[in-house]
């Protein structure tokens, strides 16, 4: 059986998923999406899983793109096919109910980039590039890119990236909006470890209601964001973990959340 183009690490509530294609910049062909989206789907079912945290294997790329020789082979019915895998991937990820930390190790390219804004952290290494490069392939993108990067960082940046095809650093990604944070490359682990342990122990039913609120609601008109806000908010009052974590506060103790 050919090894899985997804490796799957698990500790302390964290699970690492890392695209495992270093010899093609960890681009995106159809069997990496699909399994990427299973492990999405596992990952999303697993209590003892807190927090996803996706990178790319190798020194020099989170993920380059799309597989361009497979797109070099497709006709439009199959481009449609491959165009709907990729963003019911990313929208899986954007609808994950635990938080999902994009690593960005390098080249996010194209696909790459798209699927680093599907997940709701990013922390870039300083010597990561970002960009949609799809214009010089004479292709447009086709994950979700037009969509997510107008969201995150406005029309002006969502055009220039997408018209010029020029990729960005990583300086210039943290001015934009486009990621949380840069640190040097030699610290994004650390980086990453810390927070995604500090997710880790967070009380996960709040966590799940801020991500419903901000992406569900955050799609609604303000009106309809700010009830489902209220709902999200009153649900938690009838969980222990919220008793806890208010306990805690007023008994000056550090809080023990169990996910209930
Ligand atoms: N698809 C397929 N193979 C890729 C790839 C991709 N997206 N990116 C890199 N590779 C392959 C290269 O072909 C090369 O293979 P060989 O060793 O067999 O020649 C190998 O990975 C290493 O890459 P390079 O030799 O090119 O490495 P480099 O350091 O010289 O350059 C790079 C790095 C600038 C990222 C360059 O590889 C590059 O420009 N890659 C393509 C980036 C791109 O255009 N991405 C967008 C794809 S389209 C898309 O994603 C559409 C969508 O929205 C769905």
């Amino acid at each position: 059986m050919a090894p899985s183009p997804v490796t799957v690490r698990d500790a302390e509530g964290v699970r690492t998923l890392t695209v495992d294609r270093p010899e093609r910049l960890n681009a995106l062909d159809r069997q990496t999406l699909e399994a990427l989206d299973a492990e999405f789907a596992a990952a999303a079912a697993d209590a003892s899983v807190r927090v996803v945290v996706l990178t790319g294997a190798g020194p020099k790329a989170f993920v380059a793109g799309a597989d361009i020789a497979e797109m070099n082979q497709l006709d439009a019915i199959a481009a449609r096919e491959f165009s709907l895998l990729g963003q019911r991937l990313m929208r899986r990820i954007e609808r994950m109910p635990k938080p999902v930390v994009a690593a960005i190790n390098g080249y996010a390219l194209g696909g790459g980039l798209e699927l680093a804004m599907a997940c709701h952290l990013r922390i870039a290494a300083d010597n990561a590039r970002m960009g949609q490069p799809e214009i010089n392939l004479g292709l447009a993108p086709g994950f979700g890119g037009t969509q997510r990067l107008l969201r995150l960082c406005g029309r002006a940046a969502a055009l220039e990236l997408c018209l010029l095809g020029t990729p960005i650093d990583a300086a210039r990604a943290q001015e934009l909006g486009l990621v949380n944070r840069v640190v040097p490359a030699a610290g994004l682990q650390a980086e990453v470890d810390a927070l995604a342990a500090r997710l880790a122990a967070a009380a996960p039913l709040a966590l799940r209601a801020i991500l419903d609120a901000v992406v569900v609601g955050g799609e609604c008109p303000i009106e309809e964001g700010l009830q489902f806000e209220t709902a999200q908010f009153a649900l938690l009052f009838a969980t222990e973990d919220m008793r806890e974590g208010t306990s805690a506060f007023l008994e000056k103790r550090t809080p023990q959340f169990r996910n209930r």
